[in-house]
């Protein structure tokens, strides 16, 4: 027989593989943006990768340059790719760098997901396979858009 504790922590693992594989092409996609990453000025690599409703999915690095202030975060780059093609309404966005310390979006980026995406989850991991999910919603609570226009 189980304990309680173990009980728990088994439905955990299995709550944490569901998920998982929900994202894992999403997770994967934002993993290979990573690669593309244009970061000299910061070396702080990211990539990301937003699902549309369509389920097609579109990616996008951090893009820095000599300005600094012009640099484009993963995130951006992606949903504004997602948006040029014409792509309207997502249901999940994942961002991946290469720290321990699972990197969530910036204040900008998290006001462009919250007008772009609504509600949604966000999957945070690294390339040593760890993720962690978070919600838009959480992540900027009592947000401003277009509703308050
Ligand atoms: N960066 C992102 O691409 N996404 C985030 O959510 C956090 C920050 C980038 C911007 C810059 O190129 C580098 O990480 C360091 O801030």
């Amino acid at each position: 027989m189980l304990d309680k504790e173990s009980k728990i922590r088994e439905h955990e693992a299995e709550e944490s593989e569901k998920y998982m594989s929900e994202f894992d092409a999403l997770v994967t996609a934002a993993t290979q943006a990573f690669q593309n990453a244009c970061a000299p000025i910061s070396n702080f690599r990211v990539g990301a990768a937003v699902r549309a409703k369509s389920g097609r999915i579109f990616t996008g690095c951090n893009i820095e340059n000599a300005t600094l202030g012009l640099t484009c975060c993963a995130e951006r780059v992606a949903i504004f790719k997602a948006v040029s093609e014409g792509e309207r309404g997502f249901d999940a966005i994942a961002v991946v760098t290469d720290v321990d310390r699972l990197t969530p979006p910036c204040g900008a980026c998290r006001q462009i997901i919250w007008e772009f995406c609504g509600d949604v989850p966000v999957l945070l991991a690294n390339l040593k396979g760890k993720v962690e999910q978070e919600t838009s919603g959480k992540l900027l609570p009592r947000a401003f858009d277009a509703s308050f226009l």
